[in-house]
Formats: structure tokens, sequence, C-alpha cells
């Protein structure tokens, strides 16, 4: 279901309850289960035919949900967190340097929540298998069940394997290799004899702090490595909100008003406050749209190394 697309929802799947953008929880399909949250009481067995992306009234009628297909993205934002997790904004980078695409062979270490694992078995099925290694026990033998729950058992093998002491038992297959974990200079020599030697090999490397990544370099330059380089993705979330709009008296509020603001000034002021007045047809706009970056923006997760093996064959 994470890597195929069906209309209508059917017994089984994994679908995901739609509440808010805070609010989403997944859920397994099934008759004579009842979903129940703040917005009412919702039968599943209702659900069962209808259009995925559908309104759902509560059976009490007290509120809504929305009915959504269950996909990689849905799944980062729900999955519970046995560690930390990548996030999409790294997600997308990291997928679209790795060059990763269907057909695609990809090794990746630790597995922890299995976040990115979902995001790399999707963009490469149907032809293509991506390699997990988790060390901690519990957590590989959770991420495998959630990977079976979830219909990717034909694009992900998961195992139980310390990297760093025993490789990944693979040698000559990966298109990409990547990894989580807290020292990944001492994975890089697996890493490349896991790599294909007939095509260009991508490696990256996710790392909160810059003295991993300058000891990834290192490792990664002295095994042959080339195109290293380092990259932060930083997400600017924008929200929109209705404000009023007061008239010039009470914007001045008697007071002197300094009307010789420099161009750059006013055009400043002007992005800063990304206005649009809301027109209501008679051109007398009593509000106005803002758009303003949230209060709170998500500050750095990890830097991102990256680097190539070129052919050896
Ligand atoms: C931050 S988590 C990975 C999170 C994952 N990228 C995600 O998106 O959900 C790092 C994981 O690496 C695992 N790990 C650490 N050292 C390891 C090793 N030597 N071999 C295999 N896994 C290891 C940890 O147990 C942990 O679960």
């Amino acid at each position: 279901m994470f890597h195929e697309y069906r209309t209508t929802v059917a017994e089984g799947d994994q679908a995901m309850v739609y509440a808010t953008p805070e609010c989403i929880y997944p859920i397994t399909v099934t008759t004579g289960e009842v979903f129940n949250n703040k917005f009412g009481s919702f039968r599943h067995s209702e659900m069962i035919g209808l259009k995925y992306g559908s309104k759902m009234r509560s059976h009490d009628n007290r509120g809504f949900v929305y009915i959504l297909h269950a996909t990689p993205a849905l799944w980062t934002q729900v999955v519970p967190h046995r560690t930390q997790i990548l996030y999409l904004p790294d997600i997308s980078f990291i997928s679209l340097y790795l060059d990763l695409k269907p057909g695609k062979v990809v090794i990746e270490s630790g597995t922890g929540s299995g976040s990115f694992s979902h995001s790399i078995a999707r963009t490469i099925a149907p032809d293509g298998h991506l390699y997990t290694f988790e060390y901690h026990e519990q957590r590989a033998k959770v991420a495998q069940e959630e990977f079976v729950q979830h219909k990717l058992a034909d694009v992900v093998t998961a195992e139980h394997r310390d990297v760093i002491k025993n490789g990944f038992g693979k040698s000559n297959i990966a298109d990409s290799v990547f990894l989580d974990l807290p020292a990944p200079w001492d994975a890089v020599a697996a890493a490349k004899d896991a790599l294909r030697k007939d095509t260009i090999g991508r490696i990256c490397s996710f790392s909160p702090c810059i003295e991993q990544v300058q000891r990834t370099a290192l490792a990664l330059d002295e095994l042959g490595f080339s195109d290293i380089r380092m990259f932060e993705c930083l997400a600017k979330d924008y929200e929109v909100r209705t404000v009023p709009l007061p008239d010039i008296e009470t914007a001045i509020g008697g007071q002197k008003v300094n009307f010789r603001l420099s161009a750059s000034d006013r055009k400043k002021r002007r992005l800063d406050a990304q206005t649009s007045a809301v027109d209501n047809g008679s051109g007398d706009a009593k509000e106005m749209q803002v758009s303003k970056p949230v209060d709170e923006a998500r500050g750095h997760t990890s830097y991102l190394t990256f680097a190539i093996l070129a052919p050896s064959e």
C-alpha cells in the first residue's frame, strides 16, 4: 500500500485518518473496529468503499475526518519515534542527491524508526531493493514487522546487525549507501565494498555534529571517494493569517508619519508582510491576509555529507 496506489478504501488497508494537520492517525481498516477521537466515532466498516480523500462524518455527527491513502510522507509525520528520525526536507534532498529511482539497490544503516526506509522503498519500488541494518534488536524487530504490515516486504530486507563490527555482508551490489550512525567513518570501508564497481556509486552520511562530518570526509577521501560535499537543509514554514486592516487615521493614531521611507525600506516592509487585501467586491477591504514565517522555525537537524565512488571496472 505504501508503494501502490488504489482509489477506494478496502478491508486490511493501512489508511491515515486526518483530523487536523497535527492530528493524523494510522489505522488498519478492520470491520468491527471503531476509531474514536475528539471529533467523534468512526466505524471502519463505513470507511470501506469510500474514495481515498473522502470526508467522513462521525457516527454521532460531532465532527468529521478525512480518510487518506498511506504515503511515506504521512508515515514520517505519525511514525512512533523509537529514535531520532529523518524529516521530509532531508528525505527529499537525500533521495534526489543519491539519485534514488525505481530499480535502484540501496543499503541503509541504522534503520532506527524506519522513517527514511519507507521513502526509500517507495522510490525504488517495484524492482529495486533496500537492505536496511539495525543493531538494536527490538528496533530491528519492530521495523521488520512494520515493513510486512505495510506490504513493503518484497522491497525491503531488514536485518539485525552491527555494521561497524560486521560490515553489511554485501559486495558489489548497491547503487547507493545511506549512513545514519554515530560513527559513520567506521562504516565507509564496508560501504565501499557494498557499492557496485561497474557504475558510479553514491554515499550519504547524516550527522548532527561537524566533527563527525570531518572524520567521515577524511575517511571518504582516504578510501578513494570523490566529489565530497556537505549540505544542511533548513526548512522555513510560512503560515497565512487574516488580520484586521486598520483605516489610515487609526493606523497613524495622530502621530506624525514619516512618509520618507527609502525605496529599499518600502520594499523590505512589503516583503516582511506580504500582504494582499481581501477584496470584498466593493473595494473597501477591512481585512488583509498576511503570510509570515511561523514563530518557531525548526532548527538544525543534521549535516548531509555526500560523495561518489567512480567505477573501477
Ligand atoms: C538516528 S537512528 C536512525 C533513524 C532513521 N534514519 C530514521 O529515519 O528513522 C540511528 C540508528 O542507528 C543504530 N545504530 C547505531 N550504531 C549501529 C551499528 N553499529 N550498526 C547498526 N545500527 C546501528 C541505532 O541503534 C539507531 O537506531
